[in-house]
């Protein structure tokens, strides 16, 4: 079991409510995508799942129990997660996996975090300081971290945001395999994009926000058969017709901030 209960939660910074009345629970093994506008707050609820902030009210449980503080049942690859900078990208991992697996030989932890690195296609790279790494190497080199882990529940808000389109499509690929692996010890993941084919490829689920504040605008299933393979997908209909359901979602959601005067339009500005 890795199952997910939001319970009602709202989140505030101060007076500025972000978060009201989520409630969604993820089964074990789910795959939840969230779309939304920008500063809708789906940082804010992964850092939520992740014990990084409570909830203002409301409650998140894994299995049952509250969610009080990070852990290593909750792998995190964040919008800006940084790996830390004095270790080399192999020393972060094999940190990692020194504390999710205790009791190995460092030569056993060495050889698995080059595994690892490799798996992200960094294996020449695990000598390199994260200063010394492009931001996309660094992104690869915290999902590396993550997958090395193994946790049953996977946070990643925008993981791929910054790669460019092959490495981004090798590394849905690659989380999509380990992610279906065995049926039985699937993860749980929370999937922050602004992609919305992304979202379609990966998610059994897509969960769009709202924008002040934020709520569930919209739960779509996902029940395209997998493996699922990009080529074939954007010819079907049943992703066509949900790629513009999602769309039209999302710009509803802007076009109607437009209208009450939340974001004001500025010269130039297409949407
Ligand atoms: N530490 C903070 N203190 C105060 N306000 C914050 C803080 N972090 C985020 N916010 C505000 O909360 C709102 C939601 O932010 P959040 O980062 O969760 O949005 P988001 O949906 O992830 O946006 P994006 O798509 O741009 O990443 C924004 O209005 C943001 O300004
Ligand atoms: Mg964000």
């Amino acid at each position: 079991m890795h199952e997910v209960t939001i319970d009602n939660v709202s989140y505030a910074y101060g007076s500025h409510q972000v978060l009201r009345d989520i409630t969604l629970t993820a089964e074990a093994g789910d795959f939840i995508c969230l779309l939304g506008p920008s500063g809708c707050g789906k940082s804010t609820l992964l850092r939520l799942l992740a014990g990084l902030s409570l909830p203002t009210s409301g409650s998140i449980t894994l299995d049952g129990a509250a969610i009080s503080g990070p852990g290593l049942d909750r792998g995190v690859v964040f919008q800006d997660y940084s790996l830390f900078p004095w270790m080399t990208a192999g020393q972060n991992i094999v940190l990692a996996l020194e504390q999710a697996f205790p009791g190995k030989s460092r030569g056993e932890y060495r050889e698995a975090a080059v595994g690892y690195l490799e798996l992200v296609g960094l294996g020449g790279a695990s000598e390199k300081l994260p200063g010394q790494m492009s931001g996309g190497m660094r992104q690869r080199a915290a999902i590396a971290r993550a997958f090395a882990i193994n946790s049953p529940v996977l946070l990643m808000d925008e993981p791929f945001g910054a790669l460019d389109a092959i490495t981004r499509a090798k590394l849905q690929d690659l989380l999509l395999q380990l992610w279906q692996q065995k049926e039985g010890e699937r993860k749980t993941v929370f999937f922050v994009t602004h992609d919305v084919e992304e979202a379609i490829l990966l998610a059994n689920r897509i969960v769009v926000l709202g924008l002040n504040p934020g709520t569930i605008k919209g739960v779509f299933e996902v029940d395209l058969p997998r493996p699922r393979i990009r080529q074939e997908l954007y010819l079907r209909d049943s992703f066509l017709g949900l790629r513009d359901r999602l769309v039209t979602l999302l710009h509803e959601n802007i076009l109607s901030e437009l209208d009450e005067g939340r974001i004001v339009r500025s010269e130039g500005d297409s949407i």
